[in-house]
């Protein structure tokens, strides 16, 4: 036999590993079938969502829905994060104001919770767009809460 010969057929094996790595993902193949399929092992994700779902609720936290959230820090903190997405375009990132009037100077529908709410809620008629389908009640009070450190 000289060297440049081939191999005779009997001795060109495919090699041990690679028939382990085949005969392993088919197998794996076939649990993952059996055990995936809905139809056949009755494994359905909107069982496993339906059931987190059912924890996350009996788990949450129930917020404690506060009149005014005047000087609660976190509450403000989340106002300002709201004030900075939905009303700093118009009153600017200060409150100064712009397209919207300056929230740091005397408020002219008034400046008490109440009054600053039903401004937020139900909008005013220069041109302050009501935001009660937007943002919950809690929210509202939160920004409420924010407007007053602006004039601090
Ligand atoms: C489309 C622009 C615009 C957006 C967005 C907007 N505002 Fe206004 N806002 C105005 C204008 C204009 C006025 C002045 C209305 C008037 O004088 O009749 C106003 C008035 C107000 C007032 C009453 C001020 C006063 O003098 O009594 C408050 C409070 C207020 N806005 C808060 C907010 C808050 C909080 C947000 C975000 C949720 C917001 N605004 C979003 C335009 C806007």
């Amino acid at each position: 036999m000289n060297e440049h010969e081939y191999p005779a057929e009997d001795k060109n094996k495919v090699p041990k590993g690679m028939i382990a790595f085949f005969l392993f993902v088919a197998v794996f193949l076939v649990a993952y079938i059996l055990l995936y399929t809905p139809a056949i092992s009755n494994w359905s994700y909107y069982k496993i969502y339906e059931e987190s779902m059912k924890n996350a609720q009996a788990t949450a936290p129930i917020e404690e829905v506060k009149e005014s959230y005047s000087g609660d820090d976190w509450a403000i903190a989340e106002g300002a994060e709201i004030y900075a997405s939905s009303c700093a375009v118009c009153h600017g990132a200060d409150g100064a104001g712009g397209i919207g009037s300056s929230l740091i100077s005397e408020f002219r529908y008034g400046d008490s919770s109440e009054e600053i709410y039903i401004s937020i809620a139900d909008g005013r008629d220069g041109g302050m767009p009501g935001f009660r389908q937007q943002l919950s009640d809690v929210k509202i009070r939160k920004l409420a809460a924010f407007l007053e450190t602006l004039r601090d």
